[in-house]
């Protein structure tokens, strides 16, 4: 497993890992998934990581989804007051490293007013690629996704 830079630690995402997992999303999205859908995803064998602290508190977590020489960012997310630390680069590209070289290319979705999120996969080297008209719900309708691919050279 790739060493995240100090202090953080990344590991695979584990049942008891679960409700503090499901309380970070719940503070990080509009729409959070539930408790059950990432435990779905630990059944799933999708690429479930966590970074914790040195308390062991998760900080933060990525889910993946691999078919053949594909993969596709289902979620990630840092908690709030550990935001702008470099967290989510550093998981992201420990992720591409585990990736490689069975994958050749990673998808996501982000929503359009996502600023911060866009930024962050920009930097990583995704670019967009389309978008899916009324994706996402908001508090007073819907709104797009953008959809975004990096190429993972081996
Ligand atoms: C998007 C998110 C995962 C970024 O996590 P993070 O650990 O704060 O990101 P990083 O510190 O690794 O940021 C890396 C780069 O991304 C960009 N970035 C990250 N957050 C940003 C923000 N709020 N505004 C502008 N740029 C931002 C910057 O280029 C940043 O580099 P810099 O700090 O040197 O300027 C985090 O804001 C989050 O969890 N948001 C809520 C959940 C979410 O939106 N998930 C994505 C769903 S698609």
């Amino acid at each position: 497993m790739p060493e995240m830079p100090a202090p953080w630690q990344l590991r695979p995402m584990q049942e008891a890992d679960l409700a503090a997992v499901a309380t970070l999303e719940a503070q990080s999205q509009f729409t959070p998934w539930s408790e059950q859908v990432f435990r779905d995803c630990l059944s799933e064998g999708y690429l479930c990581r966590v970074v914790t602290d040195v308390a062991g508190a998760v900080v933060a977590f990525v889910i993946i989804y691999c078919v053949l020489d594909e993969a596709h960012v289902l979620n990630i997310a840092v908690a709030p007051g550990y935001q702008r630390r470099g967290i989510a680069a550093a998981l992201l590209r420990e992720m591409m490293d585990v990736l490689r070289p069975d994958t050749r290319c990673l998808f996501l979705e982000v929503r359009e007013s996502n600023q911060a999120a866009r930024a962050l996969y920009q930097r990583l080297g995704f670019v967009g690629t389309g978008m899916r008209r009324n994706y996402y719900r908001t508090a007073d309708g819907h709104e797009d996704a953008v959809l975004m691919r990096c190429e993972l050279p081996a």
